[in-house]
């Protein structure tokens, strides 16, 4: 499928749950957030048809994200079920790990080829401030089962927050030198829990490669599998990578390949902005085949030139990141 600009879309981004066990201060407020019930989600049978019909139009990654895809019950089935489909060709997660170690085995059994964890911090009491509650230990132990799974390669998910973990920049570097983890550097982006946000907190990424520069010798890499807006460079003598996603300072939108699922239903054209179209209808009306490929084409072809995230007001979309899945 080429869009307007012609851009290739090929991703599926596909958000099993709107539920979280953390409650990142970026992103959930503390009281916690208005769920949908559970016939407002998609089943699994229901997620099943739309990547069927993705594939035949050109989709061949699919990532599953959340809230917290992990909390969605017997995921492995999705899993098993859509990598299974033909044209599929890689199978991904966006988790912040606390129940990966439980399912590692039984995902990659069924067919996911690969993870990405959320982790912003290296400490333990910084880990349960942003998290409201989250036990860094099992954030770690995520990291370990995955490269002991062979789930690779595995990345990792760093927020740099201006005066939250700006000065850990340096010792996640070392993580990546010492374990061939790819640790990706993303720009604070106003999508979540906006009271939180601050324009001053967005560290750009240009930044923060002067800093790494000093310490290490940056080489331009690439990982064999990827299909995100991150742009890879390995620590010369180390066994991983740093990778920096900057959508607030240079954003990637003429790349993007890329089209999100909602956990109810909805096909989004853009992470903030463009049109929502409801794929939930249609399935449950038993509309024709022919009606969801109208729904994805005509969602490809709307896609925005670019995100407006840079300007104010800022954060007045409208859906958070809990609800899209980033
Ligand atoms: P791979 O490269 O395939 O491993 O995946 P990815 O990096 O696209 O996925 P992941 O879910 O790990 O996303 C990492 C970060 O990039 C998250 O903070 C996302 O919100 C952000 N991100 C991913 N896609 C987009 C996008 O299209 N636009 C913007 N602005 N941010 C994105
Ligand atoms: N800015 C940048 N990244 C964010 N994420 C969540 N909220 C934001 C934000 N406001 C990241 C999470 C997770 C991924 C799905 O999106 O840390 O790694
Ligand atoms: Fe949960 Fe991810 Fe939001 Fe943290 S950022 S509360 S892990 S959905």
């Amino acid at each position: 499928m080429l869009d307007q600009l012609g851009r290739e879309i090929n991703y599926l981004r596909i958000s099993v749950t709107d539920r979280c066990n953390l409650r990142c201060r970026y992103c959930m407020p503390p009281e916690g957030i208005s769920l949908k019930e559970h016939r407002d989600i998609l089943s699994f049978e229901e997620i099943e048809k739309v990547v069927r019909i993705g594939a035949e139009l050109g989709i061949t990654k699919i990532r599953l994200t959340g809230g917290e895809p992990l909390i969605r019950r017997n995921l492995a089935d999705l899993v098993y079920a859509i990598s299974r489909i033909d044209g599929i060709d890689d199978v991904a997660i966006t988790t912040n790990g606390i129940l990966f170690p439980g399912l590692a085995a039984e995902l990659k059994e069924a067919g996911l080829k690969r993870v990405n964890i959320s982790l912003d911090t290296l400490q333990k009491d910084r880990y349960h401030y942003i998290t409201r509650g989250g036990d860094i230990t099992a954030a770690f132990n995520a990291l370990e089962t995955a490269l002991a799974e062979g789930l690779e390669p595995v990345k990792v998910n760093t927020v740099l927050i201006n005066g939250f973990n700006d000065d850990e920049i340096l010792d996640f570097c070392r993580l990546a030198f010492e374990r061939p983890l790819h640790i990706r550097f993303i720009e604070f982006m106003p999508v979540g829990e906006i009271k939180y946000w601050h324009c001053k907190s967005i560290i750009k990424n240009s930044d923060v490669f002067d800093i790494i520069s000093k310490h290490y010798v940056l080489k331009p890499g690439k990982i064999s599998r990827g299909s995100g807006p991150a742009k890879y460079f390995v620590l010369d003598g180390g066994r991983g990578s740093v990778g920096f996603i900057s959508p607030m300072s240079n954003h990637f939108c003429s790349e993007c390949n890329r089209l999100r699922l909602t956990a109810d239903g909805k096909l989004r054209a853009c992470l903030y902005g463009g049109k929502e179209r409801d794929l939930k209808e249609a399935l449950r009306n038993n509309l024709p085949d022919e009606e969801i490929r109208r729904i994805f084409v005509e969602t490809v072809l709307s896609k925005p030139e670019r995100h407006t995230m840079g300007d104010k007001p800022w954060g007045t979309r409208d859906r958070k990141m809990y609800q899209i899945g980033g």
